[in-house]
């Protein structure tokens, strides 16, 4: 069983590792950089326009949401696994969607739901009853407590903090080793401790569309 993965960068080697843990016996990967030819140990084959034409099972490891979004629906015929490492506990009352990779040591509990395409990142938690929705990043470490609902593509930075029952909007980036623990309505990047909107003129790429075009 072989794996096609769009994106060749450390995001995606740590996707094609859980792959291979999760039973693909061959990756292979697309990139838009022709200058790449592999990604660790696999090789990067063409461009994400290739897609189309794979006959493998798809993953998109790209860090921006909406470019994951993009691909995933432009190549709605294939099949997105969800790649859960067996070093993650997902809990048998937890759902988790397809093209969604839970990392290594990380933990959705029982009540969660994981929508697709998102990232649940190494030693991450999502506690009982959450919703987060679909492309959602929660990265490095984050903590996300019992019955919170995240809004689409939202980024949770390293290290960051969600109170229970609290609710995020979509479109938001919470920085690293923010704490929220009010609502967030209003599309924005919020840091600090607690959690508060960022002074656009500080955003350093300007904050337009408020999803840097990072790749992990
Ligand atoms: C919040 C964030 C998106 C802002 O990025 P940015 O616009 O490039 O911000 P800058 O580094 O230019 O910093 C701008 C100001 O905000 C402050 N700041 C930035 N991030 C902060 C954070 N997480 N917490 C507190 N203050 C922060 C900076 O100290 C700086 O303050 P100053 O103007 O008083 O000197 C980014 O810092 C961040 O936290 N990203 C998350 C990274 C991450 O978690 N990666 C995980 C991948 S798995």
């Amino acid at each position: 069983m072989k794996l096609t993965i769009i994106g060749a960068s450390g995001h995606g080697r740590v996707v094609a590792d859980i792959a291979v843990l999760c039973g693909y016996e061959e990756v292979e990967f697309l990139d838009d950089d022709p200058s790449i030819n592999n990604c660790g140990r696999w090789p990067v084959v063409g461009a994400s326009s290739l897609a189309q034409s794979v006959e493998n099972d798809l993953f998109i490891a790209i860090g921006n949401a909406k470019i994951r979004k993009k691909m995933m629906e432009g190549s709605s015929d294939k099949k997105f696994p969800a790649l859960i490492h067996p070093k993650a506990v997902v809990s048998p009352e937890a759902a988790v969607g397809s093209g969604t990779v839970v990392m290594a040591g990380a933990v959705v509990n029982p009540g969660a739901r994981v929508g697709k395409g998102c990232i649940i990142n190494t030693c991450a938690s999502v506690d009982h009853d959450c919703m987060i929705e679909d492309f959602v990043h929660v990265s490095v470490g984050a903590h996300i407590a019992g019955a919170v609902r995240i809004g689409e593509r939202t980024w949770i930075g390293a290290g960051a903090t969600v109170s229970n029952s609290i609710a995020i909007s979509q479109d938001c980036v919470i920085g690293a080793g923010a704490v929220v623990i009010n609502d967030i309505e209003i599309k924005g990047v919020y840091i600090g401790m607690p959690a508060r909107i960022m002074d656009k003129s500080k955003i350093s790429w300007g904050g337009g569309g408020l999803l840097r075009p990072y790749n992990v």
